[in-house]
């Protein structure tokens, strides 16, 4: 085995601590925005929304990959895939999955679980035309997840494509087997990383039917979320 056991990274974060006074909202989704959007805006971070989305079979064999989140508000969390890809077997067998977002330079992850379901197939036109046609003629060429003989032949059915649609004002339909999906969180954990490595976690679930709270531990915010610490 490699010995990496001195990687070791002094981490600084953007507060000194995170508590329950810093969380700037006690909606879960406007927490995240917040972090979001100041991920967003810094300059060593290029891709804030990409994320790690798990996923697992029937039978809880898991599988995680990234993806670009490409939107997000109360509804939920979305982004785009083919339908017939490995995620999009696994997530139409079972809905419950995960995503997380670790933006490093900040030392900041948020973790969010859920169910996903698809949106509506006009939702995911609106957004495959607005995506750059070579992204388009992309997505059409590929049937993602399975396997393929060479390189070749990938770029070979991107140059038809490309070909069948030079005209630019020839509109190029967006696959049947391509659309978008919405993770609606039933949790949220925003995990902040401190120097001394007693990290923040504040998680955000949902109030049980009939739970009696212990308010030392758990703290009631909006919309029946509660919110609790959790030892890092
Ligand atoms: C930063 C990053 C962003 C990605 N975004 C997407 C995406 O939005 N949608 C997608 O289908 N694949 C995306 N991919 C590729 C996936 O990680 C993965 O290779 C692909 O979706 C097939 O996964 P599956 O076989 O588990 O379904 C992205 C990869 C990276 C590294």
């Amino acid at each position: 085995m490699s010995d990496i056991a001195e990687m070791r990274t002094p981490y600084r974060s953007t507060a000194d601590t995170f508590d329950l006074d810093d969380l700037v909202s006690k909606d879960p989704f406007k927490q995240f925005q917040n972090w979001f959007e100041f991920a967003r805006s810094h300059p060593h971070i290029e891709e804030a929304n990409a994320m790690a989305l798990a996923t697992s079979t029937k039978d809880g064999y898991p599988s995680v990959r990234m993806v670009l989140m490409k939107g997000y508000d109360h509804s939920g969390f979305q982004f785009f895939t083919n339908h017939g890809s490995r995620k999009s077997s696994e997530m139409s067998e079972n809905p419950n999955c995960a995503i997380m977002f670790y933006w490093e330079p900040l030392k900041r992850s948020v973790r969010i679980e859920g169910k996903v379901e698809h949106i509506s197939e006009e939702d995911s036109a609106k957004y495959f035309h607005s995506r750059p046609r070579t992204s388009q003629i992309g997505s059409m060429s590929s049937q993602q997840s399975t396997v393929v003989e060479s390189r070749k032949c990938l770029q070979d059915r991107y140059d038809e494509l490309k070909e069948e649609y030079k005209d630019e004002n020839k509109i190029i339909p967006k696959p049947e087997f391509w659309g978008g999906y919405l993770v609606k969180p039933s949790s949220f954990e925003f995990w902040q990383g401190q120097t001394n490595r007693l990290h923040d976690r504040m998680k955000f679930r949902r109030q049980r039917d009939g739970e009696v709270i212990d308010s030392k531990l758990t703290h009631l915010a909006d919309d029946g979320w509660v919110i609790e610490r959790l030892s890092p």
